[in-house]
């Protein structure tokens, strides 16, 4: 298997300032010895341009709905990462984008639905699907998935002329915290819904073989979507929103083991990336050591390797 690391630097989409500095932890954190380790032939093509936030005008609004923070910026991103995804992925390797916050999905996921009809599994303590006239808070970090399904709210931006992500193929993994109308949402949407008491029910094998296979079902590819917040704050403190009761270390190898498992069995892979990693709160850069080590497992790591 063949990786190409993209980092996407931005923090335009959240809050908590410091997760633009993600993708510098990551790697330093050795991402690349990681995945080298696991087997995986990798190459870095270093960051997309992202200007710091400080440098940009913070009430730039969406036209129609005035409540999403820096689209225009996020929309500039989005758009050079699409097209490193799209290239990594014409060139037979699997992108690996690593974050910023999970506003780069909108650009991942496009990048990857360039040239198919792709799928998600969405492994996160939150949603990620309020619009500018749904979210609370205003940051993009919580709408990349209404974003990317071609939400109305985003008409006149450009990632709206929508991208081959199915609605059916959507999967969320973990969830615990979701506002209301943004719940609603969720289950009004075509996609499939797993929460942290579905994991505590049927295991997360099970949960994740489903997604897997759910994501997968009738398209050419999964994007997995991975927000450290997913796991608990115990283990990976180093993100902005954090939220208790997430899955532990155990569990999310295991996830990501199955995911690498299905892919041997299915190429199911299309691209991956890992985000929302803030090292102004990490401790040690803890959380950016375990991306790297959760990449590792997703592409294919085994602890007594493979022959
Ligand atoms: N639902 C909340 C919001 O819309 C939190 C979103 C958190 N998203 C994330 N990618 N960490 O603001
Ligand atoms: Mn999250
Ligand atoms: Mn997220
Ligand atoms: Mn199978």
């Amino acid at each position: 298997k063949q990786a190409r690391i993209i980092g996407a630097p931005t923090d335009y989409g959240a809050n908590r300032r410091g997760v633009d500095m993600g993708p510098s932890a990551i790697r330093y954190a050795g991402l690349a010895d990681q995945l080298e380790d696991a087997g995986v032939s990798c190459t870095d093509v270093g960051d997309v341009t992202a200007p710091p936030a400080e440098t940009q005008d913070a009430d730039k609004r969406v036209p129609e709905e005035g409540n999403a923070k820096f689209v225009e910026e996020i929309e500039a991103v989005s758009h050079e990462l699409a097209e490193e995804v799209e290239a990594t992925i014409a060139g037979g390797a699997t992108p690996l984008v690593v974050g910023g916050d999970h506003s780069v999905a909108i650009g991942s996921l496009r990048g990857a639905a360039a040239d198919a009809d792709i799928g998600t599994v969405w492994f996160d303590a939150h949603a990620d699907l309020n619009a500018p006239s749904t979210s609370p808070s205003g940051n993009v970090h919580g709408m990349p998935l209404a974003a990317a399904l071609g939400h109305r709210d985003f008409a006149g931006v450009d990632w709206a002329t929508a991208p081959r992500l199915n609605p059916e193929n959507v999967v969320w993994v973990g969830l615990r915290s979701v506002d209301d109308q943004e719940a609603a949402d969720v289950r009004d949407s075509a996609g499939t819904a797993f929460t942290m008491s579905d994991i505590d029910e049927h295991g997360i094998d099970e949960i994740t073989e489903r997604a897997m296979a759910i994501a997968s079902d009738g398209v050419d590819g999964v994007h997995v979507s991975l927000d450290l917040d997913w796991l608990d704050p115990n283990e990976a403190p180093g993100v902005g929103t954090p939220v208790r009761g997430g899955v532990t270390y155990r569990e999310a190898h295991r996830a990501m083991e199955i995911v690498a498992e299905h892919d041997r069995e299915h190429d199911s892979l299309r691209s991956m990336e890992a985000v929302e990693v803030n090292p102004i709160l990490d401790e040690h850069n803890e959380t950016a050591h375990l991306a790297t080590e959760l990449a590792a497992s997703a592409l294919g790591k085994r602890i007594l390797g493979r022959e």
